[in-house]
């Protein structure tokens, strides 16, 4: 079985990107880091790994995201990606990005989905006084946050947690349940 090549698309320091590219084994191949953020420290990790890795500023396109995701389909349709996580990329996708790439799009967000989609998730459960958080790795669709549930993660909130807590325990658990979940959906993807 031939490996799946994915990019993985970043904004920021990249620890799940690190979490993926330590993992990688026969199922998955990264062949490619593209951050929207210039100087974006997963960039750094992509290349002490041997990776390509690119900055495609979403900036100089101003309101036009269509654009900016025609540039970077490019990108990704030159190097025959066939797979791409978006790990911690923090930009909305459109409805033509997302359908363009249908089942081959997926994301890690860190909340026990359906609950709490989008941002401050931890202060979130905190407020809600949920007894447990967690992260989702969720199929991307063009509602937000709303795509199939590949694989959760769960661990119990304690009364005095805190969002920045609970933040670092999730990210833990992130990094062992981003691999598995991408290395098992590309073992059944055709
Ligand atoms: C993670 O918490 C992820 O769930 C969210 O953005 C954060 C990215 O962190 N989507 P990192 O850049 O992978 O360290």
């Amino acid at each position: 079985m031939s490996r799946k090549r994915v990019c993985v698309l970043i904004s920021g320091r990249g620890s799940n990107l690190q979490a993926l590219l330590d993992a990688e084994q026969d199922a998955y191949e990264i062949v490619l880091v593209v951050s929207n953020v210039p100087g974006a420290g997963g960039l750094a990790r992509a290349r002490a790994a041997g990776v390509e890795a690119l900055t495609l500023d979403h900036k100089p396109f101003g309101k036009d995201r269509e654009a900016f995701e025609r540039e970077l389909n490019a990108l990704l349709r030159a190097r025959h990606v066939e797979l791409i996580a978006l790990a911690g990329f923090m930009r909305v996708l459109t409805p033509y990005f997302v359908n363009a790439w249908a089942g081959r799009l997926i994301n890690i967000h860190p909340s026990l989905l359906p609950k709490f989609p989008g941002t401050k998730t931890h202060e979130r459960a905190l407020a809600a006084g949920e007894s447990e958080h967690g992260c989702s790795v969720h199929l991307v669709t063009e509602e937000v946050d709303a795509g199939e549930i590949l694989g959760q993660a769960r661990m119990p909130i304690s009364a005095d947690d805190t969002p920045d807590s609970l933040a670092a325990r999730v990210l833990t658990l992130e990094h062992e349940l981003y691999p598995r979940c991408l290395a098992e959906y590309a073992r059944h993807l055709r």
